[in-house]
């Protein structure tokens, strides 16, 4: 009996075994059903990550059971030191209910800093490959016990250790591991799972093995350099590049939070180049559906002197919210700026709900002044957003704020660059240590190549906080004392990660004040729409009388806006231009604003010559037909005003000479004043030019009467001189001319001979 027994089994055996080598492809097992995943996850509060977490589960639905909401947190700080055992105590007790259900998979992940990349088919079929009945996540980086690497098995390739933030099992194993805790909330998950892997016998029996190729779970610690974006039609993965595999579950362990925000920027759907943004408009605030728009404190910083106050302050006027919504609260740290912002409170104090400046006597550090404004909006309850805008923003877009406050996040700005520069409000990156590292993707957003929302490490210049969150998430105070700004600020508990170094076109936190999201607070950065741009501080010398003018290099779309004729550029388009004398050309040049500066630039220096013939300005020292001028390089604008005439008036003389295009060579470039008790005309004569420009600075009627030029041989006169326009004449042989009398008031005229 005990041998036929044996021959049956041992016949069946062979049957079973010429089966199975006779089939040419073996039938893989069965694919288990989606319905059979369940995901665990333990999370105490609603954050960003775990709502972010929730958004890429229900994207690939997922079947998610959340253990511990509500309850609070005795697991450690995870991540710093040891912890998170009391992730272990739930799922164990969450594990007794699921133990005996041998069909289930279980997968556990932390969910704060974790999103999925791909769907359950997917993770059971990779699973289901892996032929155990329990996978952990792998790390090449041992934690917390470096004592144990000893003791795990050898691989030939991948990663070695364990990592608690992704494990995979069927429920009655997963139970099984689970069930053996027996520690405290604050002791540490991952050892414990460690020391059960490490047992050869426990290992064995549980039949645990690591992903060790990373095909499930990407951990991103260590493992940064290993992964890119994969962009496909609708799906953004990330490729392993070491393993050349697309693993589901991402996780942003140890200090790759950053990253992993970097990341979730595009993965699983958040952006791709088919469809762009997919998230831009979840949880707007639909303003047009509001009784009343929410109150905004407006936080003005003017830490240094800033070209084109007058001109922002007025962006801050013409923003498109209503203004008794506006309270303003301004910072000035320059006696420079007190007459600008003088001027602009005696004619708007009234506009706003209020308007509160602290001026440079209060002697406040800039971090001090910022963290005041903070406050304001903090402690009253009534304060629903804090819009923090430094003087070197100019904001072009009217409806910046309502954007912003639509947009309904807990911190965002809006993208401002310096023109035509990679220069920004943001850095895309951190590198681990937390220096600025420029993110790939950084100057796509920059140049708008890429639109949407992003998740972003660091911010300065201009940014909307919600009321909500400054008295939550931001209760603490002084948090935002960021920056190397002085010494003593090297020991602020965030200086860490200010100390950066300066990269050409990043924002330098030495000299900028940086925001950094707390903990747990996604911080987002718009370029969804232009709102504006930065303008540049530096260079700017402030012993002047009206110094911007001088800032036609540095800052020059801002000088154009507010020094060019708002038709200028209807010249070319339009053709506005007028001859009113054969080959004189009379079309409009400089703005009010320009013609006002540049006389009381001239009487502010004051020394007129008072057109004498002897003239030691000029080569030779005689002046044959002297005016009463004063010359541009006297007052240090030679060089700003032959820039000028290359950018401005070069374009016009290509138009209308022909093809005649001037370099802007001009020896002579000077304001010239008539007035009857002085010099009220010029005799005839030509100019030393191959052409002239003579713009009139002020108004006929309103500053003076008479005046207007006379050319001879056409016996023709412009005597209705405009604001701002400029004249353009050749200047020998043929336009022989003259200025006319001015009979009552002062008459001014900036005047240049071009291509001598
Ligand atoms: C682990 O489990 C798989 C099936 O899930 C089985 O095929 C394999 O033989 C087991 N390995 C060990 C070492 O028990
Ligand atoms: C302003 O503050 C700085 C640093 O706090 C201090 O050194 C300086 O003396 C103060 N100036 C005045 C006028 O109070
Ligand atoms: C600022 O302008 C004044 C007057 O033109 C000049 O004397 C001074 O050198 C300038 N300063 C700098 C730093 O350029
Ligand atoms: C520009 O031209 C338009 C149309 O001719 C005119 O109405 C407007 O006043 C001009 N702007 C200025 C600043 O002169
Ligand atoms: C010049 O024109 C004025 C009118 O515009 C006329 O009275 C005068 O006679 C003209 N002179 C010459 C020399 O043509
Ligand atoms: C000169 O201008 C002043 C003020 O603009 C005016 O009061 C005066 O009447 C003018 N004189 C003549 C002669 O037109």
């Amino acid at each position: 009996m005990e041998y036929l027994k044996f021959c049956f089994v041992f016949s069946c055996w062979v049957k079973f075994a010429l089966c199975v080598f006779s089939t040419d492809t073996p039938q893989p097992p069965a694919a288990i059903p989606k319905e059979k995943l369940l995901v665990l996850t333990v999370a105490t509060e609603e954050t960003d990550g775990f709502l972010r977490f929730m958004k890429s589960a229900n994207y690939f639905k997922y079947n998610v059971k959340v253990l511990g909401m509500g309850e609070p947190w005795k697991g450690g700080d995870v991540g710093r030191s040891i912890g998170g055992g009391q992730k272990v105590r739930l799922l164990k007790e969450a594990m007794e209910a699921l133990a005996d259900q041998e069909d289930l998979v279980v997968l556990t992940v932390d969910s704060y800093d974790l999103i999925f990349a791909g769907g359950p088919e997917e993770i059971l079929r990779k699973f289901q490959q892996a032929n155990h009945k329990v996978l952990f996540a792998a790390d090449g980086l041992i934690w917390p016990d470096k004592k144990l690497a000893d003791k795990y098995p050898s691989v030939r390739s991948g990663k070695r250790y364990l990592n608690s933030g992704g494990i995979i099992g069927y429920a009655p194993f997963i139970n099984k591991v689970v069930t053996q805790w027996n520690l405290h909330d604050n002791d540490d998950d991952q050892l414990f799972y460690t020391k059960i892997y490490v047992d050869p016998l426990q290992r064995h029996t549980l039949n645990m093995t690591l992903d060790h190729k990373c095909q499930i779970f990407q951990n991103l610690n260590g493992a940064i350099d290993e992964v890119l974006l994969k962009f496909g039609t609708n799906l953004v993965r990330v490729r392993n590049t070491v393993y050349d595999s697309l693993p589901v579950v991402v996780h942003g362990n140890g200090n790759t939070k950053m990253y992993l925000n970097h990341l979730a920027n595009y993965v699983p759907n958040t952006w791709n180049y088919e469809h762009g943004c997919s998230h831009c408009d979840d949880d707007i605030l639909d303003l047009s559906q509001l009784k009343e728009y929410p109150n905004v404190l407006v936080g003005v910083f003017i830490e240094q002197p800033t070209p084109f106050l007058p001109e922002f302050f007025h962006r801050l006027l013409t923003l498109d919210y209503p203004k008794d919504k506006l309270k303003v609260f301004v910072h000035n740290n320059e006696v420079y700026h007190e007459k600008h912002i003088q001027k602009f409170w005696e004619e708007n104090r009234n506009v706003f709900n209020t308007f509160k400046v602290v001026g440079p006597e209060e002697n406040l550090s800039q971090g001090e002044a910022r963290n005041m404004g903070m406050d304001i909006c903090r402690t009253d309850v009534t304060c629903d957003f804090y819009f923090s805008m430094d003087s070197d923003v100019m904001l072009t877009n009217r409806q910046t704020l309502k954007l912003l406050v639509e947009q309904n996040r807990k911190i965002i700005g809006p993208l401002v660059t310096r023109h035509g520069k990679l220069w920004s409000n943001f850095w895309g990156g951190l590198s681990l240590d937390g220096y600025y590292a420029r993110s790939e993707d950084y100057i796509d957003i920059v140049q708008r190549k890429r639109v949407g929302l992003w998740n972003i490490p660091f911010m300065a210049h201009v940014y909307l906080v919600k009321g909500s969150t400054l008295r939550n998430e931001l209760k603490e105070r002084n948090y935002f004392v960021l920056g190397k700004l002085d010494p003593d600020m090297a020991l602020c508990r965030n200086s860490r990660e200010m100390t950066s170094h300066r990269e050409k076109d990043s924002p330098s936190p030495e000299s900028f004040h940086m925001l950094r999201p707390p903990k747990g607070v996604f911080m987002y950065m718009t370029n969804r729409h232009d709102f504006g741009r930065l303008i540049s501080t530096a260079n700017y010398n402030t012993s002047h009388y009206n110094n911007d003018l001088w800032q036609i290099f540095e800052n020059p779309t801002d000088w154009k806006e507010k020094y060019i004729h708002s038709n200028y550029s209807r010249i070319f388009t339009e053709n506005v231009m007028e001859e009113p004398c054969p080959d004189v050309f009379w079309f409009p040049v400089f703005s009010q604003k320009a013609c006002d500066e540049i006389v009381e630039e001239m009487e502010h220096y004051g020394s007129w010559s008072g057109g004498k013939n002897e003239d030691k300005r000029i080569s030779g020292g005689y002046e044959t037909v002297p005016t009463d001028d004063i010359h541009m390089k006297q007052i240090g604008y030679e060089k700003e005003w032959l820039h000028f005439i290359r950018e401005f008036i070069s374009p016009v003389t290509l138009k209308v000479f022909s093809g005649y295009f001037t370099k802007g060579y001009a020896v002579m470039n000077f304001v010239v004043k008539y007035t009857p008790e002085r010099q009220a005309y010029l005799r005839p004569h030509h100019d030393s030019s191959t052409f002239t420009i003579n713009i009139a600075l002020n108004a006929k009627d309103t500053d003076f009467q008479g005046g207007g030029c006379r050319f001879h041989r056409y016996n023709c006169s412009v005597a209705s001189q405009r604001k701002g326009w400029s004249l353009m004449h050749p200047g020998r042989l043929t336009h022989l001319h003259e200025g006319l009398p001015t009979t009552n008031g002062t008459r001014y005229i900036a005047v240049s001979f071009i291509d001598p």
